[in-house]
């Protein structure tokens, strides 16, 4: 099958696609592994962590704020950082000795971030007051430190377990960090939510049936924060803690995964520039070579661009891992699980497998164009976004962002290697990261 094997903590690898269907669709594994206990001791019980009624309630309220309609009010926002991101790759390249490469990981980082503040915090839109790029910058070094820290504990046998990871001197270092950015989150909600009740009382002032349809879905720029603030859950709002616990968490999901998907599409374009060449080619015919405002729609058409964006996430998919444990007693395709094991999705693996991705290392956009719509072909075998009831919520935001990035990238750039043999190492601490960097070239493209 299925489960490859059990670890010293307790804990199954599950590799087939089969077992991932039948996890994924089990209310037995609803609920995420112990592992992430330790991830909430910093984002909280957030969407991403928590269960049964409260993550269903939540999920609930938060899900429209990710309608077609409300994303299409973001894509504006994409357009405009991407450009700013463009011409930010010009002038560091402009400023280094002979164009030397980028490490595009750190900056990439920086972009999904702004991204995420001013889209779904509201922080940025609307006069609400930029969160600046050295707090920023400092938020994503907070992130990197945390996220390895969490790793090891995760990894480590002896600070797996809580009371000896508390008596190391890193366990300080940890509750520093995790302050550190509840300081950044809660200034964006002290910042938004002053927009808001702002914009409450202007409302009151000049309420109409037509207004209140534009504010759901039309023109005013809503961000998810704003779902958050006005939400009621049996007639109560959000606590103030569940607030920021919301907010750390889309903060978090939002911007470091995006970014890892992002940098390796850019690795996966530079290496195998014919593909690069056939993406830019499918631009320039769908939208123009120039710089220009991008919708929903034209990027709709971006098709080919599509299957290289799947192929990257599948050879690097962003969450490498997910978990989850048994809540009771049960059976995987008739293998005995206990209640308590806590059993791992090895997506990386998975989509690494020769039997469903035949020369799987190899970068092959087209193979979903022909394995994709074949009835024989299990949809849990190619899972970047998982599946099931806690899925991505983030989806399409990801996937509209990460073509608004490309399609600019590529009209200014083309893109290179520094090293045309440079492969390189990963890291998967949470998020898949290139260990030691990623430089990359950005050519001008003479248009
Ligand atoms: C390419 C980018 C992204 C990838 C590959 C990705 C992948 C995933 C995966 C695999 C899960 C399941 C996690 C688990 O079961 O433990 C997940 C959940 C989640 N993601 Fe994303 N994500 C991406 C972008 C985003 C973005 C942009 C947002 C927010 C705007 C987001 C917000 C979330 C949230 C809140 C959850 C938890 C959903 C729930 O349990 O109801 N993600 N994501």
């Amino acid at each position: 099958m299925t489960t490859t094997h059990s670890d010293a903590l307790n804990r199954v690898i599950a590799v087939s696609c089969f077992v991932f269907q039948a996890i994924l669709n089990s209310p037995t594994f609803a609920t995420k592994s112990q592992d992430y206990d330790k991830v909430s001791e910093w984002i909280g019980n957030g969407l991403l962590i928590s269960r049964g009624q409260k993550w269903f309630s939540h999920r609930k309220v938060i899900t429209p704020g990710f309608h077609f309609k409300i994303l299409e009010n973001f894509v504006p926002v994409f357009n405009r950082q991407a450009e700013a991101f463009c011409a930010k790759m010009e002038r560091l390249t402009e400023r280094s000795t002979a164009g030397a490469a980028i490490n595009i990981f750190p900056e990439l980082k920086l972009l999904t971030l702004g991204i995420i503040c001013e889209t779904a915090m509201g922080v940025g839109m609307d006069g609400g007051g930029k969160v600046d790029d050295t707090q920023q910058a400092y938020y994503t070094q907070i992130v990197e430190e945390l996220s390895s820290i969490l790793y090891w504990r995760m990894f480590n046998v002896f600070v797996n377990i809580d009371a000896l990871f508390r008596l190391t001197r890193t366990s300080k270092r940890f509750d520093e960090l995790v302050k550190k950015s509840w300081n950044f989150t809660l200034n964006m909600i002290d910042k938004r939510r002053k927009i808001h009740q702002q914009e409450e009382e202007e409302k009151k002032l000049h309420a109409t049936v037509e207004r209140d349809e534009e504010e759901t879905f039309g023109k005013r720029k809503r961000a998810l924060l704003d779902t958050l603030l006005e939400a009621r859950i049996d007639g109560k709002p959000l606590t103030d803690e569940e607030i920021r616990e919301e907010v750390d968490t889309f903060t978090f999901a939002g911007h470091d995964t995006t970014a890892s998907a992002m940098t390796f599409i850019l690795y996966n374009v530079a290496k195998h520039p014919a593909v690069q060449e056939r993406i830019y080619q499918e631009i320039v015919d769908e939208i123009g070579a120039d710089f220009g405002e991008l919708t929903l729609s034209s990027l709709n058409n971006l098709h080919y661009m599509e299957l290289a964006i799947k192929e990257s996430l599948r050879l690097f998919p962003p969450v490498p891992v997910i978990a989850r444990i048994a809540t009771g007693n049960t059976q995987l395709l008739s293998e005995p699980i206990t209640r308590g094991t806590s059993v791992a999705i090895d997506i990386f693996t998975m989509h690494h497998n020769e039997d469903y991705f035949p020369h799987a290392e190899r970068f092959d956009p087209e193979r979903f164009e022909s394995t994709r719509d074949k009835q024989s072909f299990n949809p849990y075998t190619y899972i970047p976004f998982s599946a099931g009831s806690r899925n991505c919520i983030g989806q399409k935001f990801a996937q509209y962002e990460l073509k608004t990035t490309l399609v600019k990238l590529l009209q200014r750039f083309q893109i290179r290697l520094a090293d045309a043999n440079f492969v390189p190492t990963l890291k998967a601490e949470i998020v898949l990261k290139p260990a030691e960097g990623l430089p990359l070239k950005f050519i001008r493209r003479e248009i």
